[in-house]
């Protein structure tokens, strides 16, 4: 494992890059939802904060924000891959356009189970957004709208992203490196 001792994450995607990929996400979804009223912005805490924070302030279509939190078990009482809800959206979806805002599908389980999740809640739409995907690690069927960047499976933080709760708020998308 990293060890968080004197770390320096390389720089995987720089600050410059994200922000322009975030400009071209905000503008090619404001085209996407223009005239159909309010979007909800559903970003999945904690990793997607970030994002969520800079993309919402860059669209130019009505939208309100959303948290909602998941975890998986990692206990073992649940098979791999299960999600749990730990902490739900405040209001209703229920007739809404829907934006789930992430920072990372790896596995894909956490995005399978969100979609499964609300699509049971009758909104009007669901689509999601998401900064990084680990395309080969994805073990489920998902169809991600608006993608940021395809990445290896490494391990990366910044931008939203931690390792043990550490470099959320680095401005790039970094790659521990092993030690
Ligand atoms: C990360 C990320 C996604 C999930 C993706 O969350 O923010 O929600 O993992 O993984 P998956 O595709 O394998 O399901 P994490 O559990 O690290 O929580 P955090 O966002 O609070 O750091």
């Amino acid at each position: 494992m990293p060890s968080l001792e004197n770390h320096a994450p390389k720089i995987l995607i720089s600050e410059d890059d994200i922000s322009r990929r975030v400009d071209e996400l905000a503008a090619e979804i404001s085209a996407d939802y223009a005239g159909k009223g309010e979007i909800v912005l559903l970003g999945v805490l904690k990793g997607a904060f970030i994002l969520l924070a800079d993309l919402s302030r860059r669209l130019t279509i009505p939208r309100s924000i959303e948290f909602i939190a998941v975890s998986s078990y990692e206990d073992g009482s649940m098979p791999s891959g299960a999600v749990r809800l730990v902490m739900d959206v405040r209001g209703s979806i229920e007739g809404k356009h829907v934006l789930i805002v992430e920072d990372i599908v790896d596995t894909g389980h956490t995005l399978h189970y969100l979609i499964d999740m609300l699509k049971s809640r009758e909104p009007a739409s669901i689509r999601t957004c998401v900064l990084l995907h680990k395309e080969h690690s994805t073990e489920v069927e998902l169809d991600i709208d608006y993608l940021g960047f395809t990445i290896g499976d490494e391990w990366v933080v910044g931008y939203g992203l931690d390792y043990a709760e550490q470099d959320r708020t680095l401005p790039y998308i970094g790659v521990v490196k092993p030690q």
